[in-house]
């Protein structure tokens, strides 16, 4: 199983060791256009393999894209990372270009592989690696909603002061501040509701905190986050990798699912060997449905930016 990271900042970065700590695939190959940054990211992880008990080969190229030739999966987190105050959407303008030309140089070298895109605005980007690409609908995956899954189960668990094992609960909709669904009335506390334990004020209180964490991080950090972000996509491709048939909220291209077309949204999606194997159609109420439809909207106008 090859593996390959666009990207070796970070999230890029963090997310190779992730993928090698948890020692399912042979090889990593991370690349980056910035001179000897991911040789020098792949060689100190390579230092860590002894210590953390792994056997995945971490290597590091320039620009070279013929080192990832044959990759199964490759994860594309290339692009500007937003600033303190600035939302995922404005980083449209670099990293469109960006995404278009990773893409096209992956897909050269490794014609078969499975896409990950991580970049922002994520669901904007997925659906352009679409456009740009005739492949499949289910090779090409949007991380976004698992991350902001593990940010609402940390929430849900602080206020319920329980450890996070107990929690469940998924993030669905659009990878952005106002476009996140957090899904509260269907999460759980040991397949108990958590507004059994938690009042209304509070329950949204953890929605509106969870729809901010990608803000709240970049805020404090400077620049936005990484060990989340980077855990998230590792757990994606290892669903793919071990064909887990596991469920992760995505951005996919939706074809009539939830009453939506021609767009990348983040749904519950089965992963396994063949990237997505299936959409799950849950049943959302009302309120929920109203929400799914405004997030479109809102990744709609966004889209439409791609035009330029
Ligand atoms: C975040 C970035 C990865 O939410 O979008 O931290």
């Amino acid at each position: 199983m090859k593996i390959t990271v666009v990207g070796a900042g970070a999230v890029g970065a963090s997310c190779a060791e992730y993928i090698a700590i948890k020692d399912f695939a042979s090889e990593v190959v991370l690349l980056d256009i910035k001179e000897g940054f991911a040789e020098g990211k792949a060689m100190d992880l390579m230092q860590t393999a002894s210590l953390n008990s792994f056997d995945t080969k971490i290597t590091g190229t320039t620009g070279d894209y013929s080192k990832t030739a044959n990759s199964d999966i490759a994860v594309i987190t290339s692009g500007i990372p937003r600033k303190p105050g600035m939302t995922r959407e404005e980083l449209i303008g670099i990293n469109a270009g960006i995404v278009k030309s990773v893409a096209e140089n992956l897909l050269k070298h490794s014609p078969d592989t499975i896409l990950i895109v991580v970049s922002n605005p994520m669901d904007t980007m997925t659906y352009l690696v679409h456009k740009i690409t005739d492949l499949p609908k289910n090779r090409i995956i949007g991380m976004g909603g698992a991350l902001d899954s593990a940010r609402f189960k940390y929430r849900l668990a602080e206020a319920l002061e329980a450890p996070i094992s107990d929690v469940d609960g998924m993030v669905v909709g659009a990878h952005s501040d106002t476009g996140m669904i957090p899904l509260a009335k269907h999460a759980t506390r040991n397949s108990v509701k958590v507004s059994e334990f938690l009042s209304g004020e509070r329950l949204q209180q953890v929605v509106e905190d969870t729809k901010v964490g990608g803000a709240t991080l970049t805020k404090l950090l400077g620049t936005s986050a990484w060990y989340a972000p980077g855990a998230a996509v590792s757990a994606l491709v290892q669903a793919i990798a071990c064909d887990l048939k596991k469920m992760f909220p995505c951005s996919v291209m939706l074809d009539g699912e939830y009453g939506l077309k021609d767009i990348c949204l983040g749904v519950p999606v089965i992963l396994g060997k063949n990237g997505i194997e299936r959409v799950v159609n849950i049943e959302l109420d009302e309120s929920e449905n109203a929400k799914m439809q405004e997030s479109a909207g809102a990744v709609r106008n966004v889209n439409a930016l791609l035009d330029n």
